[in-house]
């Protein structure tokens, strides 16, 4: 098939474990080309990257979704027949119940949240020699995602559902116990979901209307009929969740202040711009999201390659963020690149690429960004630490990842 490149191996499975992160952007930089095939889980695998890649990738003419995730990531990271395994019309249907949910009111709101729980959480570290910091985030998060989506959470609960929360995140790049653990959280997290959805809409638990409880419990799909109450469920998790993942980027935003203290002084005396830049840099230097997979829906060409129907596609997010075409010295954390910026849909990709309402990018940037941005403020405006002797590199090997220490500061004070 055409000219592109070939990887010589019977199946790259095991390499792309093994190599984790930069298995696509190696290969594409070997063979200078922005896509290659090769064979992953048994079949025929289209890699690509790039921002040209990122605008094919995103044509729901030549794309679809359903069926291009295994299993294993539908029964940890996401549940199933969930919004990302969507397409068409019941795909932007349900999309936009989750567009409604994550507007601007709904990001204030949580960034205020998440404020208030740090704010307990500094009078909590008072008594104590150390904290961990990505620790501490997962469990701030969780108790300000629940309270903002209307789900109670006792408090001797908010532990064991931080860490279901956080295991379904941590299975999507992991074979063996790793995975088992994501998917056992996700059942039992789903159960427990389930009964919430059943309670509010027998009036047993109050739930206010706007709420993501109460809009996920009372939607109604294209046909008119209502969600049974896993799948309500299913797809609640799914405003969650990912809600509480936004701790490896609050690890990464601490790291970097320590690494680059430059920029702790920047935030200190600078605007609301100073805060954007820094996290749209986190967003694209440290890793996170690695690829994305889609099927061809119709037989198309793209550089003299016949893409057929049914092939798989991995989208290289990791590598695109790191595209020197895109970047200058993309290796290196420099926030001041975003003053340029020009705000392109298909460059900065790290949650998805084209727009949110009208395809699978992702709709909780916004509320990711305000998250980030109060938790920056909380670290550089309100509390002094130490950063005591730690071990704060990443492996790039591990989907996902984050500082090895989890950030550790000690003697913690309010400012
Ligand atoms: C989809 C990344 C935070 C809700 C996605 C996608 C990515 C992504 C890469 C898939 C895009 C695609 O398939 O084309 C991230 C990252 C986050 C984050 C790295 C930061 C930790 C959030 C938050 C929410 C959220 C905070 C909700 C409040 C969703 C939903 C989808 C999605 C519902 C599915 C969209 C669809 O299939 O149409 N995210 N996300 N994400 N994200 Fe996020």
């Amino acid at each position: 098939n055409g000219q592109v490149p070939h990887d010589k191996t019977l199946d790259n499975t095991l390499t792309l474990i093994k190599e984790g992160y930069p298995f696509i952007k190696k290969r594409v930089e070997r063979y200078q080309t922005d896509l290659f095939e090769t064979r992953l889980l048994g079949q025929k695998v289209v890699c690509m990257s790039g921002e040209e890649a990122a605008k094919k990738f995103y044509d729901r003419e030549l794309f679809k979704r359903n069926g291009a995730l295994p299993k294993r990531i539908l029964k940890s990271l996401f549940g199933e027949n969930a919004v990302q395994t969507m397409d068409g019309d019941a795909h932007i249907h349900r999309k936009l119940l989750f567009v409604s949910l994550m507007t601007p009111p709904h990001q204030k709101r949580v960034a205020e949240l998440v404020m208030d729980e740090w704010q307990s959480a500094a009078e909590k570290w008072k008594g104590m020699e150390e904290v961990v910091l990505f620790e501490e985030a997962k469990e701030v998060l969780t108790r300000a995602s629940c309270k903002w989506a209307g789900i109670p959470l006792e408090e001797d609960e908010v532990k064991e559902r931080t860490e279901d929360f956080f295991e379904m995140v941590n299975a999507f790049g992991a074979f063996g116990p790793t995975h088992w653990k994501g998917r056992m959280a996700r059942n039992k997290t789903e159960e427990w979901i389930k009964r919430l959805i059943e309670d509010v809409r027998d009036g047993k638990l109050d739930a206010e209307k706007g709420s993501a409880i109460y809009e996920m419990a009372f939607h109604k799909k294209e046909d008119g009929s209502m969600l049974d109450a896993h799948m309500a469920g299913v797809e609640l998790i799914n405003v969650v969740r990912p809600l509480i993942a936004v701790c490896i980027f609050i690890a990464f935003s601490a790291a970097a202040l320590y690494n680059y203290p430059e920029y702790k002084e920047n935030l200190r005396s600078g605007t609301e711009t100073y805060f954007e830049n820094f996290v749209q840099e986190v967003r694209r230097y440290y890793p996170f999201v690695p690829y994305l997979g889609a099927k061809v829906k119709k037989e198309f060409t793209w550089r003299d390659y016949t893409f057929e129907e049914e092939m798989l596609v991995l989208l290289d997010i990791y590598g695109t963020n790191h595209d020197s075409a895109l970047w200058d010295e993309p290796n290196d954390f420099k926030p001041e690149r975003f003053f340029t910026w020009a705000g392109g849909l298909f460059d900065l990709i790290p949650q998805g690429g084209g727009e949110a309402s009208k395809g699978h990018r992702c709709p909780g940037e916004g509320i990711t960004i305000e998250v980030m941005k109060t938790s920056l403020d909380f670290l550089v405006n309100k509390i002094d630490y130490d950063v005591p002797e730690q071990d704060l590199s990443y492996n790039l090997d591990k989907m996902p990842t984050w500082p090895e220490s989890g950030f550790v500061m000690k003697n913690v004070r309010e400012k």
